[in-house]
């Protein structure tokens, strides 16, 4: 015992040089590294000698300070010899038989020095804060286990010690950025080297002591299980890596609950008026006056309002936003500029005004909701769809026309447009000026009767849908591959969606051909465009054009065609996979998509879920009040019905 505590500096030692060689490269670093070792023998000596916690604690805390101070000076190569002195001493005292009670606070000074060192961007990585959580000390425990010892299980070994020690911060949440949803994520983030246990980021932040924040504690049998788990390949062994970790752990059972009450705000819900609209009454303000520090890429103090989710997610001192708490709220008190620490919200620029903030202080006491799209939705596109649902008609016209030529020149920008507007549609295209005319006059025909057919009053979407039109081949590929961002898939000769202030269609006019294939064509573009305007699913705006469109010209061949596929894909197509955008064939999609719509769907049922949507309610209340059924029920019956015909 004696002889240990007497030269405990010397195992110390040789294990820091060892774990200190991979960082000290050049010249410079080897100049430390015997500075570093004349000093831990001189160090070593007087400790062993005068064996005084208080005066070792007391070099130890001056020897941090110090290497701040260098940091901050800009000398790296001293700030690291100083602070690798003061990790000897820790290591010292974490390796006496009773630690003093010096050492906690000292080994979280380190800790959060060892922060600083890594935000300047000097390399530390193998310099750990001893005596904190230990590493697995026998070299054997951490060799890969081939064949006989029992190899670590993901699923069942290292998921629920991530879910346990790290999960409100880094599972459900995404603390300093880092998140774990599932083990593919896990893998993603770069935190986990395969081989490399000790090595991975994933790992040192644990040894480190720096990790988990908020005072728990990972033991060494479950830092050693990580380590072997990674050393022996961080294999997976359940059969989905997407599949989330907490599930997981649950034994892959249904959605796990949010783990913030903030969370419980992520679906849209219906306002009753009066309410504060987060999408027109608050996310301009923080698009406007907060974004640029606190958006995708700038995220001060880790807040980041790039979309709903992160916002409630909060930032560095915890939730910004409690919701029916708009007082009390970090982000009122920062715009408030009272009863806080720092600065005053939006930083170096004027007060938002009072009515601004009395707005957004209102939106938090009535429960901080969303309502429109979803809260992984870009704060820009929300923003954009609340100015949608705020315009007047003739306003939002002019801004879809001017955002569909914008849209156009993008794609193809050595041509002109031609641009058409007519009643409820906008036709621009590049097809000869008269035959562009023509087709606008069949598309004014088609919309007109479509909101026949729903029946709606107003324009099918307010504001015009748009519809692009173009002769060639080679045009609609290069329009798809600029709206869509990727190769047109084989086949296809129409598509829909909508881009910032634009709910297009677009289609390949057959050349030859009579207005009677047109017209379905046309309808059922612009009728899916209208329904992508209000944020519905995919699935939902394609089988609605489809469906009106076949009941606008049952008899077409057109329609005759979708009739019978329709009927294939309902056998084919997994209802999962067309609810959750996943058929890879898109003319499956469609065919599915129009053979769903079209089984629950007649059109004033349609032109009830358009009123609705318009009137405030989510796509998801909507459907169940017209349909009385959930989509998957809905589908399920399809399928269900379709199977007893064949
Ligand atoms: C109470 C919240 C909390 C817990 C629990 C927590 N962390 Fe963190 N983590 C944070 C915060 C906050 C940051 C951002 C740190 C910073 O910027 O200083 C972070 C950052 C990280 C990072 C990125 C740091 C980097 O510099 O690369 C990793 C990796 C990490 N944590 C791993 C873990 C692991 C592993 C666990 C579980 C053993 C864990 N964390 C538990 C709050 C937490
Ligand atoms: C010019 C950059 C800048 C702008 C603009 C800005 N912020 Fe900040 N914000 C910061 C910085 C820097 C901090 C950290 C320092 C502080 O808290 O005083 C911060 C911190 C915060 C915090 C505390 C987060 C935490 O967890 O510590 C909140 C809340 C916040 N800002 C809200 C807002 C809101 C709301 C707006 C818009 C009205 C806004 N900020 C605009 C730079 C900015």
């Amino acid at each position: 015992m004696t002889s240990r505590r007497s030269w405990p500096y010397a195992e110390a030692m040789k294990r820091a040089m060892s774990r200190t060689a991979p960082v000290l490269r050049g010249w410079r670093d080897r100049r430390i590294a015997s500075l570093v070792l004349v000093w831990c023998l001189a160090w070593g000596a007087a400790w062993s000698s005068a064996a005084d916690p208080a005066a070792a604690a007391r070099t130890i805390r001056e020897q941090l300070d110090q290497s701040a101070k260098l940091l901050d000076a800009g000398r790296n190569d001293d700030a690291v010899a100083a602070f690798t002195q003061a990790l000897q001493g820790l290591g010292e005292m974490a390796a006496l038989p009773r630690r003093p009670a010096a050492y906690k606070p000292l080994a979280d000074k380190a800790a959060g020095v060892r922060r600083r060192f890594e935000k300047a961007g000097v390399e530390l990585a193998a310099l750990a804060v001893p005596g904190r959580p230990q590493p697995p000390t026998t070299a054997g425990a951490r060799q890969p286990q081939i064949g006989g010892g029992a190899a670590v299980s993901f699923s069942r070994q290292v998921a629920p010690i991530l879910c346990k020690s790290c999960g409100g911060c880094h599972v459900t949440g995404k603390k300093g950025g880092f998140q774990m949803v599932s083990y593919q994520g896990l893998m993603q983030s770069g935190m986990v080297q395969r081989g490399a246990g000790q090595a991975s980021r994933l790992v040192d932040v644990i040894l480190t002591g720096d990790m988990p924040r908020g005072g728990g504690k990972v033991s060494a049998a479950d830092v050693d299980t990580l380590v072997r788990w990674i050393d022996s390949g961080a294999a997976y062994d359940a059969a989905d890596p997407s599949v989330g970790l907490d599930v997981l752990v649950r034994g892959g059972a249904a959605a796990p609950p949010p783990s913030r009450p903030a969370a419980a705000a992520v679906n849209a819900v219906s306002l009753k008026p009066g309410e504060v609209s987060f999408a027109i009454d608050v996310a301009p303000v923080l698009a406007t006056h907060c974004l640029k520090c606190h958006g995708g890429d700038e995220t001060e103090n880790g807040l980041s309002m790039a979309n709903l989710e992160a916002l409630l997610r909060g930032g560095r001192e915890g939730v910004a936003v409690v919701p029916g708490k708009g007082a009390t709220s970090l982000l009122v008190r920062k715009i408030k500029g009272a009863d806080i620490e720092g600065q005053r919200m939006p930083l170096n620029a004027p007060p938002l005004s009072d009515a601004a903030i009395a707005t957004i202080e209102k939106w938090i006491d009535e429960g901080a909701r969303l309502d429109m799209l979803t809260a992984k939705a870009p704060l820009d596109n929300l923003v954009a769809a609340g100015r949608m649902r705020s315009l007047s008609e003739a306003d939002l016209g002019k801004v879809r026309v001017t955002a569909a030529e914008k849209l156009w020149r993008r794609a193809i920008p050595d041509e002109e447009p031609v641009i058409e507007r007519r009643q409820g549609v906008v036709v621009v295209g590049n097809l000869p000026p008269q035959r562009l005319a023509e087709v606008a006059d069949v598309a004014e025909k088609a919309v007109a009767a479509a909101c026949r057919e729903l029946p709606v009053a107003g324009p099918l979407l307010k504001g015009s849908v748009v519809l692009y039109v173009v002769g060639k081949s080679y045009d609609f590929s290069t329009l798809w591959q600029s709206m869509v961002g990727d190769e047109r898939p084989r086949g296809v000769s129409s598509h829909f969606g909508v881009a910032g202030e634009v709910a297009y269609g677009a289609i390949l006019v057959p050349s030859g051909g009579t207005s009677d294939d047109l017209e379905p064509l046309v309808a059922e573009s612009a009728v899916a465009a209208a329904f992508a305007g209000r944020a519905v699913p995919a699935w939902f705006a394609r089988g609605a054009g489809r469906a009106v469109a076949m009941r606008l010209a049952p008899e077409s061949s057109v329609a005759r065609e979708w009739k019978v596929a329709s009927a294939a894909a309902a056998s084919v197509v997994p209802p999962a996979d067309l609810l959750g955008g996943h058929v890879a064939d898109p003319l499956a999609a469609a065919a599915a998509a129009g053979g769903l719509v079209g089984s629950i769907g007649t059109g004033a049922r349609l032109g009830q879920m358009l009123e609705r949507i318009d009137g405030g309610m989510t796509f998801e209340d909507a459907f169940a009040k017209t349909f009385s059924a959930t989509p998957a029920q809905a589908c399920a019956a399809w399928t269900a019905k379709a199977a007893k015909r064949r």
